[in-house]
């Protein structure tokens, strides 16, 4: 049977941590430039619906170092755009190629992609969900510190699909989470009440950044406007005015405070210049992860 990565919390731990140990198997070998080709003469079509730099590049330079090949269509120029409707496009994705991974704005296009292709379908974003790139982002932890067993990851600012992503990630890989959001700006109340109810991880929301960093491994943050959601700009400005990971906050956390950032950041909105660039900041070796651990995704569902 096919298998999907529309969500974290379809995953089992088991699944998670098969992924980080294949992620450290695939980067090992790119460093050492050891040839691995398991995908050789498969294809992946990529739907961008949004922007990306990251997931597009990852993705498409991924496959090409696991001997396959990536399809870039915007959907800007998809019939897709012009009515043609996403069952259909997805019976017709899964005549041509072996799996398809898309950014969409509604989390229900990738659902409904998922639920009509016969082939892998992996979320590279959504409205509701970021489900690679925290899936990355615990594999860089792990790879700093160790393991995630106890860890303590505070999550500062807008309650978005990475935010409700480290939620999922959380519920299922049971480590601690706290998430400081301005009122209003809470994480997606029906995903925090399933983890809260399926799992014993401890995921507290609180709204006082300080509250949240105290004693914490990991500072996450992300930008203040999503994408979409850009027309909100200047009033997002003022209510998360308190909530900017600057080095105030860092001091304030341990004093080996790893800070995350999933990017691209808004530098001086959501993070400062010295924190992203300063001893804390991890966020290029974050960024250079997706690599591995996409690649690690794409052959656990397509290999
Ligand atoms: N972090 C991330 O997904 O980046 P892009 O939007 O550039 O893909
Ligand atoms: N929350 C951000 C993540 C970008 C990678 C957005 O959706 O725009």
């Amino acid at each position: 049977m096919k298998r999907d990565l529309v969500s974290i919390f379809s995953l089992s731990q088991d699944e998670i941590d098969h992924l980080m140990e294949m992620a450290t198997v695939l980067k090992a070998k790119q460093k050492e430039g050891v040839s691995h080709t398991p995908l050789k003469g498969k294809t992946l079509g990529l739907i961008f619906e949004k922007a990306s730099t990251r997931t597009r590049v990852s993705f498409e330079v991924g496959m090409y170092q696991l001997g396959g090949y990536a399809l870039f269509l915007d959907f800007k120029d998809m019939q897709l755009s012009r009515g043609e409707t996403v069952p259909d496009t997805a019976r017709v994705f899964s005549r041509y190629v072996d799996g398809v991974m898309a950014r969409t704005f509604s989390h229900e296009t990738i659902e409904e992609l998922a639920r009509h292709a016969t082939i892998p379908v992996i979320n590279g974003l959504s409205d509701l969900l970021h489900p690679c790139q925290i899936l990355s982002d615990i594999f860089t932890v792990t790879e700093k510190m160790g393991g995630y067993g106890g860890l303590k990851v505070a999550y500062v600012g807008d309650g978005n699909n990475v935010a409700n992503s480290w939620i999922n990630c959380a519920a299922r890989l049971n480590f601690h989470l706290r998430l400081a959001c301005p009122e209003g700006y809470g994480p997606d109340p029906s995903l925090l009440e399933r983890a809260r109810r399926e799992s014993a991880t401890e995921i507290q929301l609180v709204h006082d950044p300080y509250q949240a960093v105290s004693g914490t491994d990991v500072i996450y943050t992300d930008v203040w406007a999503s994408m979409g959601k850009e027309d909100e700009h200047a009033d997002r400005l003022r209510d998360f005015r308190d909530y900017q990971v600057n080095s105030r906050l860092v001091k304030a956390a341990k004093a080996g405070v790893l800070v995350m950032h999933c990017l691209p950041a808004h530098r001086g909105e959501e993070i400062t210049d010295d924190v992203m660039d300063g001893t804390h900041s991890i966020v290029w070796d974050q960024a250079e992860n997706r690599l591995h651990v996409q690649k690690a995704i794409l052959e656990w569902l397509m290999g």
